[in-house]
C-alpha cells in the first residue's frame, strides 16, 4: 500500500510527556516512551480508553504540549524545539480537526470568515477574489453550496460544521492531519459520511492522517496502521487488519470486545450507550 521508498513524514521516537501535577500531587506520565511514524498518504489509528494519552500525542505533535523527552521529527526536522515563528509557519504542513465542531467554529464569524483566517495566516489567495473561489471550491469539495459562505456555525448542523472543519483543515493543503476524535460526537451514519469524505480526500491530497479515537469500530475502515495505547505505551501496532484479527495484547482484546457485534441492533444499542456514557 505504501511505498518505502523515502523516511516517513511523521517519527515519533521515544516520546514522553508529563504533565506536573496539582500541588504537592505527582507528575502524570501521560506518554511514555512512544514510537511511531507515519507515512505521506497514511492513515495511522492511534487508538485506546479515555486516557490513555491520545490527545496528547496528538497535542505534542500540533505543539499545543510541550515534551519532556524524545523527538518528534516530521519530513525530518525535530519539531519539539521550534520557536514560535517556526511553529506558526509549521500550522499550514500540521492541520487538526477536533471533536466537537460546535466549540472550534467561532459563532461570530461567518463561514467565509473563518475559512479566510489560515489562507490570510499563510499568504495563501491574498486576492480578495481568488481568496472566495478557493473558498467556495472548497465548500463544493466537502459537499455544502457556496451560500454557506454567508451563513453562521449555528445555521449548521453537527455534521455540516464538521465538514466546514474539514474545510478549514484542508484547504492550506497540509501534508497532516491530526483527527482527534473527529466523529465521535456525529450520529452512526453521520460518522460513514465524514470518514468517507475524509478517505476521499486523501486519495485526492495524498494527506496523512493521525487519526485517534477511542472506538475501535470507527478506525477499522480509515486505518492503514493501528497503534494501541495504554497508560501512555504503545502496547500493540500493526497493520490494522492484522491488528483487529489476531490481536496480541489483553487490553486490545478488551477494546475489540467493546467493539459492536456484527447484529445491526446490538451495534446501536451499545454505540448509543457508550455515547451516553462520554
Ligand atoms: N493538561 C493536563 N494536565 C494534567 N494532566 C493531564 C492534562 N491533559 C491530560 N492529562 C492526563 O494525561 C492522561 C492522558 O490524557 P489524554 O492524552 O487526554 O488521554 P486520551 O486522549 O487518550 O483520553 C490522563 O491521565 C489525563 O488526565
Ligand atoms: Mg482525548
Amino acid at each position: 500500500m505504501t511505498i518505502r521508498d523515502s523516511e516517513p513524514l511523521l517519527t515519533i521516537e521515544h516520546l514522553v510527556v508529563d504533565y506536573r501535577g496539582r500541588r504537592r500531587s505527582l507528575p502524570v506520565r501521560a506518554s511514555d516512551d512512544v514510537s511511531l511514524s507515519i507515512e505521506a498518504g497514511e492513515t495511522l489509528g492511534l487508538v485506546g480508553e479515555s486516557g490513555s494519552g491520545k490527545s496528547t500525542i496528538g497535542n505534542a505533535v500540533l505543539g499545543f504540549t510541550p515534551v519532556s523527552g524524545g523527538r518528534i521529527a516530521f519530513a525530518g526536522e525535530d519539531i519539539t524545539q521550534v520557536g514560535a515563528a517556526r511553529r506558526r509557519q509549521l500550522t499550514k504542513d500540521i492541520q487538526v480537526i477536533f471533536q466537537n465542531p460546535y466549540a472550534s467554529l467561532n459563532p461570530a464569524l461567518t463561514i467565509g470568515q473563518t475559512l479566510s483566517e489560515p489562507l490570510r495566516a499563510h499568504g495563501i489567495a491574498t486576492d480578495a477574489a481568488d481568496r472566495r473561489a478557493r473558498i467556495e471550491r472548497w465548500l463544493d469539495v466537502v459537499g455544502l453550496p457556496a451560500a454557506a459562505a454567508q451563513k453562521y456555525p449555528s445555521d449548521f448542523s453537527g455534521g455540516q460544521r464538521q465538514r466546514i472543519a474539514i474545510a478549514r483543515a484542508l484547504l492550506v493543503e497540509p501534508r497532516l492531519v491530526v483527527c482527534d476524535e473527529a466523529v465521535s460526537a456525529l450520529d452512526l451514519s453521520i460518522q460513514a459520511q465524514i470518514l468517507n469524505l475524509l478517505a476521499e480526500l486523501q486519495q485526492r491530497t495524498g494527506v496523512s492522517y493521525l487519526f485517534i479515537t477511542h472506538d475501535l469500530a470507527v478506525v477499522e475502515h480509515v486505518a492503514h496502521r493501528l497503534a494501541v495505547l495504554h497508560y501512555g505505551r504503545v502496547v500493540e501496532s500493526g497493520a490494522t487488519a492484522d491488528v483487529l484479527a489476531s490481536p496480541q495484547n489483553d487490553y486490545t482484546r478488551n477494546l475489540l470486545d467493546a467493539v459492536p457485534s456484527p447484529d445491526p441492533v446490538v451495534q446501536r444499542a451499545r454505540r448509543s450507550r457508550k455515547t451516553l456514557l462520554r
